[in-house]
């Protein structure tokens, strides 16, 4: 079989949708209506309203209320997307349409006095729902600043209480054969995996995202929650999760089993440390012509600098 290594992360931008197209579309409108309308891709369908099965209402955290750069525009964000159970290039966004959100069930399990299996609406009610904005950073070297609308990772942690011998958070993606076509693409390793340590996962920057632009999540950011880690690459930052798992050992991320030397676990941003293909020192601003100069971890190094000490001898494997 030929194995398909390369993630096509390596897509021209030519390749993705030009954004005039999208800019002259009618129904850019405030609310489902208009989030459904901007994920059908040019001249197909208009897709039907997304359901929306709870309204998030957040107080933005003021200490992380501004990014540094403009935020990048909904219509541009949610027509360029990395989700690849729905396709292995950028406008999947008509495509994801197809997952079915609601109801949705989290399983929380391994190492941890309380495993449960729990609805998604009845997580969030039992966690502090915030507005952060945040960079986000892709591997691709392209980047965007996202008001994201969740809560701290470090939250669900304590509601589950890992034991002395949990190390690791296990992240898994829904892998649902009649809603995601790329499930077809058999030489992946479904489903989508990730993983942190539980000093990361403690750490107040992780945030589980349930909302983003003031509405919920549209399907293809990862409705109905994904992570988001800001100083790590996009690829650590999975989608739809459906299991978090406090485990002993180490997991294997999707991507790391593709193509380990590509795409490692710790996967922190560093400009001077590039992809075996390609240079990480800059980063093409979406939705502008810009290209900026790429910050080490992303410009949080403040927040996660110290999580590292000690593991200098990872070397090059500690930011890829
Ligand atoms: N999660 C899942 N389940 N499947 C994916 O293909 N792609 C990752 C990450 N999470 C991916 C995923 C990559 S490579 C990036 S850059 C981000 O999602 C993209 O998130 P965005 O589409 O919201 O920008």
């Amino acid at each position: 079989m030929h194995y398909i290594r390369r993630p096509s992360w390596h897509l021209s931008e030519s390749a993705a949708t030009p954004e005039s197209v999208f800019m002259n579309r009618r129904a850019f409108l405030a609310g489902a209506v208009g989030a459904a309308a901007l994920a059908a891709a040019p001249g197909a369908a208009e897709a039907r309203p997304a359901e929306i099965p709870w309204t998030p209402e957040a107080p933005r955290n003021p200490a992380y209320a501004d990014a540094g750069r403009p935020v990048t525009r909904e219509r541009v964000n949610a027509a360029y997307n990395n989700f690849y159970e729905f396709g292995s290039h950028k406008k999947i966004a008509s495509a994801a349409q197809a997952l079915k959100s609601d109801p949705w069930t989290v399983e929380i399990d391994g190492l941890c006095a309380h495993p449960q299996r729990i609805g998604f609406e009845d997580l969030v009610k039992k966690m502090p729902v915030e507005e952060r904005v945040y960079r986000h950073r892709c591997v691709e070297a392209w980047s965007m600043v996202v008001p994201w609308i969740g809560f701290p990772l470090a939250e669900l942690v304590k509601l589950a209480e890992p034991t002395s011998d949990a190390k690791f958070v296990r992240f898994e993606t829904a892998a649902d054969r009649d809603a995601m076509p790329g499930l077809r693409q058999r030489w992946y390793p479904w489903p989508y995996t990730e993983g942190v340590t539980i000093e990361e996962a403690m750490n107040p920057l992780p945030f589980m995202v349930t909302g983003a632009y003031g509405k919920t999540l549209h399907k293809q950011f990862g409705a109905p929650m994904r992570l988001h880690l800001p100083w790590k690459f996009g690829f650590k930052s999975l989608k739809s999760i459906t299991r978090i798992s406090f485990t002993a050992d180490r997991p294997v991320g999707f991507w790391e089993e593709l193509q380990a030397s590509e795409y490692g676990f710790w996967a922190n941003v560093n400009p001077e440390v590039p992809h075996p293909r390609w240079s990480q020192a800059r980063e093409r601003v979406l939705g502008t012509d810009e290209k900026i100069p790429t910050q080490l971890f992303n410009g949080y190094g403040e927040e996660v600098a110290h999580l590292y000490k000690g593991k200098e001898d990872l070397g090059r494997a500690l930011w890829m």
